[in-house]
């Protein structure tokens, strides 16, 4: 791969789409090719099909999916199903058939069992039965993943498959009805703070509340550290290598979790919130811990480099300029 090496990113305008364009231009990439979903519905083999055959594409990285919190993939479990393998099938089917060099596809940490072993290796996968409510997001994902072992099977294709931990920084989701943890909470002490910035007496201010008991461990990665791991592999890592492992795909993380409570701890003083925390255990916990075991992509020399504060302290600037 060179600098001027044609690269399609798919999503180029979500959370993930974004910093690779941040990365990939910062990089010195100048053949970077996009399109947005009224361009290119990515649901269309056709379209999709021609798209492949015109542009020719070398290098594929496919953050393009249909992607929401627990209860979106809940409630719209069809379309979470079909649309993303609809979304991955057809740009896996036309890379292989115009003859990309290499692919990657992004998949999620819901891909492995409920109840796993902690930190979760890449071969947990199809060891024990899937999280309910995200079922048909995981199924679609683990169908994307053996895609691309498939096809390298089949005919070599140059294809393999990531999962990242959860992500969080730029362009993330911070509408409380549907946002996951993080940006959730940096919304909600903001408002904390913003509502109640007139009142002199603090002991007055209102709590904020957090759903669950805050004690379930869990992983983030900035978005932008994932977009640096993505480089790398782009540049470095041949599905090869992955394969010959016996492995279908590669855990990307930061290797280390927190608990909730510690987390809501660390946004309450970078957003400097003076109020307490109310944990409203009434609501579900998830999972006590989900954390992925990172080791085999450290030790193709590739680690996280952003902290958790420093990440929150950049995806809060962002927000403020721009939710
Ligand atoms: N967010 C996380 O915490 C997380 C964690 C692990 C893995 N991932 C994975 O990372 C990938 C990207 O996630 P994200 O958080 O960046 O999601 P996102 O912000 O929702 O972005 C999704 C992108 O896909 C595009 N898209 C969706 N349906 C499309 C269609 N039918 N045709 C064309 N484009 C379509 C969206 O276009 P529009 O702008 O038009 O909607 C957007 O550019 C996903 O595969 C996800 O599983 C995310």
């Amino acid at each position: 791969m060179n600098k001027s090496s044609k690269l399609y990113i798919a999503g180029h305008t979500g959370m993930v789409g974004s910093a690779l364009m941040r990365k990939f231009t910062a990089e010195g990439f100048t053949n970077i090719i996009t399109k947005t979903r009224e361009e290119l519905d990515l649901r269309n083999q056709q379209a999709v099909t021609h798209f492949f055959q015109t542009e020719k594409p070398e290098y594929v990285i496919i953050a393009a999916a249909k992607v929401g919190g627990i209860l979106a993939n809940n409630t719209y479990r069809a379309e979470f199903l079909y649309d993303n393998l609809m979304i991955q099938s057809n740009i896996i089917h036309a890379s292989a058939s115009s003859g990309v060099e290499k692919l990657i596809f992004l998949g999620s940490s819901c891909i492995y069992p409920r109840d796993c072993p902690q930190p979760i290796k890449e071969e947990y996968l199809l060891t024990g039965p899937l999280e309910q409510t995200n079922e048909p997001y995981a199924i679609a994902k683990i169908a994307g993943i053996k895609l691309c072992e498939n096809y390298y099977k089949q005919y070599g294709c140059n294809f393999y498959s990531v999962m990242p931990t959860n992500l969080y920084g730029p362009n993330d989701n911070f509408d409380l009805e549907t946002s996951h943890v993080l940006p959730a909470l940096i919304r909600k002490f903001h408002e904390a703070k913003v509502n109640n910035a007139e009142l002199v007496d603090k002991s007055t201010l209102s709590p904020v509340e957090v759903w669950g008991t805050g004690t379930p461990r869990r992983e983030f990665l900035y978005v932008d550290d994932l977009a640096d791991a993505l480089f790398f592999l782009l540049s470095e890592v041949e599905a090869r290598d992955i394969y010959e492992q016996r492995i279908t795909h590669l855990n990307i993380g930061t290797g280390e979790d927190i608990t909730i409570k510690e987390l809501a701890e660390m946004i309450k003083e970078i957003i400097g919130f003076k109020g307490e925390i109310i944990y409203d255990s009434t609501k579900p916990d998830g999972t006590s811990r989900k954390l992925l075991d990172v080791s085999r992509i450290n030790g193709l020399g590739w680690r996280s480099k952003i902290d958790l504060e420093e990440g929150i302290k950049k995806t809060y600037e962002w927000f403020l300029k721009y939710q």
